[in-house]
């Protein structure tokens, strides 16, 4: 099988691309693949949830600054292989070098863990940077997480042009589809929200993916609190069912 390569973004925050990341690396290593995580975030959301190591180890500074290949950058935790990212990553405009690899070496490092993984899943920053340029331009899908608020699609057209311009370095990148989360189901809003989203999505050239993941509390506990996998801390919460009928959809959709 080749390796697919997926990203979960959105330059919004608070959207959900972390939660989402995570769950769907969780749910597919259940299966039986083998998947790596990759957090490009200085925020280190996921990175702390794998409560994976910053110092003393590469992270995804390493690549962009240092062209170290990814396969050197694995660390093997409790909850699965991740990348780890860097608060200094926050620094990243000023930091990779701005000449002809600047967006590609993401892609280039990647090369190594080939044939390692089954999935890789990557976790990506809440602005258009040389990070989310880096991963736009090393995936193979986007998955765009977006809230039943009309905030969350605000300037997903700007997101638009990013995808377009990254299709210069990376012909295959696709967008699987957009992902109603933290749904409140059956409210007029969410209706609302659910037409809107069906427009925007036509507009991105994709679609919306049917399940829509609900909100719950076990989830914000599990990940933020617990930093346990939502599957095994609320095995039959709402969000949990839904992020395997998610993941069902997506295998389909990627086949
Ligand atoms: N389905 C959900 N139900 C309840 N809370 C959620 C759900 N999805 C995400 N959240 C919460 O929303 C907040 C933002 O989610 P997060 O995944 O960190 O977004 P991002 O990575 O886009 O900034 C977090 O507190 C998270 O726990
Ligand atoms: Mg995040």
């Amino acid at each position: 099988m080749k390796i697919i390569r997926i990203a979960v973004a959105n330059q919004k925050g608070g959207v959900g691309k972390t939660t989402t990341s995570v769950c769907v690396a969780q749910e597919l290593k259940s299966r039986g693949f083998k998947v790596l995580l990759v957090d490009t975030d200085a925020q280190c959301n996921s990175t702390r949830f794998y409560e994976a190591r910053t110092e003393k180890e590469a992270t995804v500074l390493d690549i962009f600054c240092g062209d170290e290949p990814a396969l050197s950058c694995v660390q093997h935790t409790e909850k699965g292989d991740i990348i780890a990212s860097d608060k200094l990553l926050s620094g990243a405009e000023t930091m990779v070098k701005v000449d002809e690899r600047r967006f590609t070496h993401l892609k280039r490092s990647l090369k190594s863990v080939e044939g390692e993984y089954d999935y890789i899943i990557v976790d990506t920053p809440p602005s258009i940077g040389v990070a989310l340029k880096n991963v736009l331009a090393a995936v193979d899908y986007v998955i765009i997480p977006v809230e039943e608020s009309g905030w969350s699609l605000d300037g997903l057209m700007d997101f638009a042009t990013a995808l377009d311009l990254a299709r210069d370095n990376n012909e295959n990148l696709r967008v699987a589809g957009i992902l109603t989360v933290k749904s409140k189901e059956r409210t007029r809003k969410s209706k609302r929200m659910g037409e809107l989203s069906i427009q925007v999505a036509e507009k991105l050239g994709t679609k919306c993916f049917r399940t829509k993941i609900r909100e719950s509390v076990a989830c914000t506990e599990a990940l933020t609190e617990y930093y346990v996998p939502l599957r095994e801390y609320a095995p039959t919460s709402t969000t949990t069912e839904d992020y395997k009928n998610f993941v069902d959809e997506l295998m389909e959709e990627l086949i």
